[in-house]
């Protein structure tokens, strides 16, 4: 698969690493932003306040399938009732939102665990085939948690996982009887 991370730090940049290693072609773009015309699937990994300025300095954004791993920090900015929707409202396409609930200081020990560490995420229908698949390419297993209509709370319940985190970060993990 093509993708670009629109953001390189801790999560685009990690995340770039994680999908190279299992094959796709990974492009990534700074805040000077770039062209992503040629990408199968984006991900937004830029501060939760900077999402429409990022995607203003992006162009072939049109249609494209984009993830937002954003989270609300420090504050929520502009009209949209969630950064995921934030996007859509630019890129027009099926949006996922995913990798917000883990932890990019964790993504070098994602594939040494014994089971792999859940992903929850929410997406559009027309998302969750490419989402379910970087996810797993990336060492977790994805658990949809809802459609997109629920970003908003999704965002909100960052607090949940802070709550339950020790220091140096938590993987987390829902299985089925006997699974564990
Ligand atoms: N770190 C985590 O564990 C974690 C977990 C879940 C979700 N998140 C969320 O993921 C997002 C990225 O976090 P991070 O930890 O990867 O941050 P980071 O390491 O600080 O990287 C931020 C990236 O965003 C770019 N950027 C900053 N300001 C920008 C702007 N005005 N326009 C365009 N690009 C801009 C930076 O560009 P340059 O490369 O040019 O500096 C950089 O590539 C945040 O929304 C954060 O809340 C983080």
């Amino acid at each position: 698969m093509k993708i670009v991370t629109i953001g390189r730090g801790s999560i685009g940049g990690g995340l770039a690493r994680l999908w190279r290693e299992a094959g796709h072609d990974v492009d990534e773009l700074g805040r000077d932003g770039g062209d992503v015309s040629d990408a199968d699937v984006v991900l937004v990994a830029v501060p939760g306040d900077q999402v429409s300025p990022a995607l203003a300095k992006v162009s072939g954004l049109a249609g494209k399938t984009a993830i937002d791993a954003t989270n609300v920090f420090p504050a929520r900015a502009g009209d949209a009732p969630s950064n995921a929707e934030e996007v859509k409202s630019v890129t027009g396409g099926p949006v996922a939102k995913s990798f917000n609930m883990n932890y990019a200081s964790l993504f070098d020990r994602v594939r040494e665990q014994r089971v792999r560490p859940s992903n929850w995420y929410v997406a559009d229908d027309e998302a969750v085939e490419v989402t379910e698949t970087l996810i797993r390419d990336a060492g977790y297993e994805p658990v949809r948690v809802g459609d997109l209509s629920r970003a908003r709370d999704f965002e909100g319940a960052v607090w949940l996982l802070l709550g339950a985190t020790p220091p140096g970060g938590v993987f987390y993990r829902f299985a089925a009887p006997g699974e564990l």
